[in-house]
C-alpha cells in the first residue's frame, strides 16, 4: 500500500501539526481487509494460550512506551498528564486482564436427557469460536483505551481486527496498535485503516469481508452505521446524558464532591460524564451552593503550560466549543440561572453551571461533551425518574440517598445500563459490564463481555 494523501493531525492544544496518517483508498481498505481474511486462517487455529502470550507482551512493552505515549496523548488530544498517563496504565491492565480472563473462559456440555424425550446417548459440546474479522471503530477521546477495549478481547478469541481509529486520536491508536504488530502478530491479522470516517467509513462498514463491528463514538454515527450494516453483528457503546438523582436524605458534600468530578473531568468530554443534576428542591439551594464551592477548586488550564493535573482544559476542537456555547447561550436566553463559568477563550470553557434549567432547554437533553451542567429542580423522587428516563439516552446514572433500601428501589426504575449508588457515573474498572440502553448503545462491553460478543457458538452435538 502506498498512500498517495496524507491527513495532518493538529493539536487542539497549539494547532501545531504533530503528525499525519495515510488518508486511505478504498483500494488501501480492500488489501487490509483481505490481509486480515487470510491472517484469521492461521491465527484461528493458534491454542489460546499461545494468543494470549501476545497480549502479555503489548502489555508490557506499552508500559515501556508510557512517557511516549502520554505524551502523545497530551499532544493529539488535550488530556491532562494525569489522565493521559492514567490512560495508558489503565490499557495495559485492561490487556493483562482480557488475557487472563479468556484462558479461564470454558465452553458447556449439555445432555439431551434433561429435556422430555431426550435420551441419555446424546449430548452437545458448546464451544465458543472467533466469527472471522472484526472492524474496531474508536472515538477521539480515549484513543488508547477505547481501541485496547476492542482489539485485545477480539484478537484472544481468535478472530483478525481492522482497527480505524478516531482522525483524531489516530497517532495515540495506531500507536497502540502497532505494539501488538511489533509484538509478532502474524501477517495481517490486525490491520490499521486511517482516513476520515466521513469519506472511507461506509465503505469499511459495509465491506463483505467484514464479519462484526465494535464501534464506540456519538448515537449520530452509531445509528448510521447500524442502517449501513445491514446483518452484520454490532456491539456499540454511543452517546450519553447521565443523570445525578438527589435526594433530600442525601449526603450532600460527598455528593456535591462526586458530581464535579463526574461533569468535569476532562471537561465533561467523557461519555460517562454527569451531564445533568436532578435533584429535589428540598435540597437544591444547599446542593446548587455547594457544587458552586467545590467548582473553585477544579484546575483549569491547558496541558501544554501546566503539567499535573487539570480538570478543564480546552475542547477537542472549534466546532465542539461551538456547540457547547451554543448551548449555553440557549439556556441563559431561556431564562436558567447562571451560577458560574459561561466564558470561552479559544476552544476553552470555563466550567459553567446552571441552576434552574428547565425541560424546554436544548442544555436539559442534548449531551454537551463539554464543561457545562444544568441543575433541575423537581418536587419529587418519581419526577426524578420520570425525567430521566424521558432521555433518549440510557448509559448511566447515579442515585445520591443514604438510605439504601430506596437506592435500589429508586435503581431498579431508571432505564439505563448501570446505575451508580452514591458515587460519580463511570465505566470503570474495566472487566465490569458496561452498556448503554436506548441511544445509548447496542450489546454489552467489560472484558468477559466483549470477549464472549466477539465469539459465536458451535455446538456438536454427539449420539452415542
Ligand atoms: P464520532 O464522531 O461518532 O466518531 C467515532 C468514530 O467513528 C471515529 O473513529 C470516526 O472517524 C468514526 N466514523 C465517523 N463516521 C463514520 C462512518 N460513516 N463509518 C465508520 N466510522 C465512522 O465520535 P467522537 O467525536 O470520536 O467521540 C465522541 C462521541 O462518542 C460522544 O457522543 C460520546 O458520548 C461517544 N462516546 C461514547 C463512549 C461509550 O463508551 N459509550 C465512549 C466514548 C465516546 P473520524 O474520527 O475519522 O470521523
Ligand atoms: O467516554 C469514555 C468512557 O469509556 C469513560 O470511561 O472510566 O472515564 O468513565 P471512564
Amino acid at each position: 500500500m502506498i498512500a498517495k494523501q496524507f491527513i495532518d493531525i493538529k493539536s487542539p492544544l497549539t494547532d501545531e501539526v504533530i503528525g499525519k496518517v495515510p488518508a486511505m483508498s478504498r483500494e488501501d481498505v480492500d488489501e487490509i481487509i483481505q490481509r486480515a481474511k487470510n491472517g484469521f486462517k492461521i491465527w484461528r487455529d493458534k491454542p489460546l494460550h499461545e494468543r494470549v502470550e501476545y497480549l502479555y507482551k503489548v502489555a508490557e512493552l506499552l508500559l515501556e512506551h508510557e512517557v511516549e505515549l502520554t505524551s502523545l496523548l497530551i499532544k493529539e488530544v488535550g488530556k491532562d498528564q494525569k489522565s493521559a498517563k492514567s490512560e495508558v496504565v489503565r490499557t495495559a491492565d485492561l490487556i493483562k486482564f482480557t488475557a487472563d480472563t479468556a484462558k479461564n473462559m470454558h465452553g458447556q456440555n449439555i445432555n439431551a436427557d434433561s429435556f422430555p424425550g431426550g435420551n441419555k446417548g446424546k449430548f452437545a459440546i458448546i464451544k465458543h469460536v472467533p466469527i472471522g474479522v472484526v472492524l474496531a471503530v474508536s472515538p477521539f477521546n480515549y484513543p488508547v483505551n477505547l481501541a485496547a477495549s476492542k482489539i485485545a478481547p477480539a484478537l484472544v478469541s481468535g478472530n483478525a481486527v481492522v482497527f480505524k481509529p478516531a482522525t483524531q486520536g489516530s497517532l495515540s491508536g495506531s500507536f497502540l496498535a502497532k505494539l501488538f504488530i511489533e509484538v509478532g502478530l502474524p501477517e495481517g491479522v490486525l490491520g490499521i485503516v486511517t482516513g476520515k470516517g466521513s469519506q472511507i467509513g461506509d465503505y469499511i462498514v459495509t465491506h463483505c469481508d467484514i464479519n462484526f463491528i465494535n464501534f464506540t463514538g456519538s448515537t449520530e454515527v452509531g445509528n448510521h452505521i447500524a442502517k449501513e450494516a445491514k446483518m452484520v453483528p454490532l456491539l456499540m457503546e454511543l452517546g450519553g446524558k447521565d443523570a445525578a438523582v438527589v435526594l433530600e436524605d442525601a449526603d450532600l458534600d460527598l455528593t456535591a464532591s462526586h458530581i464535579v468530578g463526574g461533569a468535569f473531568a476532562y471537561s465533561g468530554q467523557r461519555c460517562t460524564a454527569i451531564k445533568r443534576v436532578i435533584v429535589v428542591n428540598e435540597v437544591a439551594d444547599a446542593l446548587a451552593e455547594k457544587i458552586k464551592e467545590q467548582m473553585k477548586k477544579l484546575k483549569v488550564g491547558n496541558p501544554v503550560e501546566i503539567e499535573g493535573t487539570l480538570d478543564v482544559v480546552p475542547l477537542i476542537n472549534e466546532g465542539s466549543a461551538d456547540f457547547v456555547e451554543g448551548l449555553i447561550e440557549e439556556a441563559k436566553i431561556k431564562g436558567a440561572k447562571l451560577l458560574c463559568g459561561g466564558e470561552r477563550k479559544g476552544n476553552l470553557i470555563t466550567p459553567t453551571l446552571f441552576d434552574y434549567v428547565t425541560t424546554d432547554m436544548r442544555l436539559a437533553w442534548e449531551e454537551p461533551f463539554g464543561p457545562v451542567l444544568p441543575i433541575i429542580r423537581v418536587n419529587s423522587e418519581e419526577e426524578a425518574i420520570q425525567i430521566t428516563n424521558a432521555s433518549e439516552y440510557g448509559l448511566q446514572a447515579s442515585v445520591f440517598t443514604t438510605n439504601m433500601h430506596r437506592a435500589f428501589e429508586v435503581a431498579d426504575k431508571l432505564e439505563v445500563g448501570t446505575v451508580q449508588i452514591n458515587n460519580k457515573t463511570e465505566r470503570g474498572p474495566d472487566h465490569l459490564p458496561f452498556l448503554g440502553v436506548k441511544s445509548s448503545g447496542i450489546g454489552v462491553q467489560g472484558i468477559s463481555y466483549s470477549i464472549e460478543a466477539m465469539t459465536r457458538i458451535k455446538s456438536t452435538v454427539i449420539n452415542l
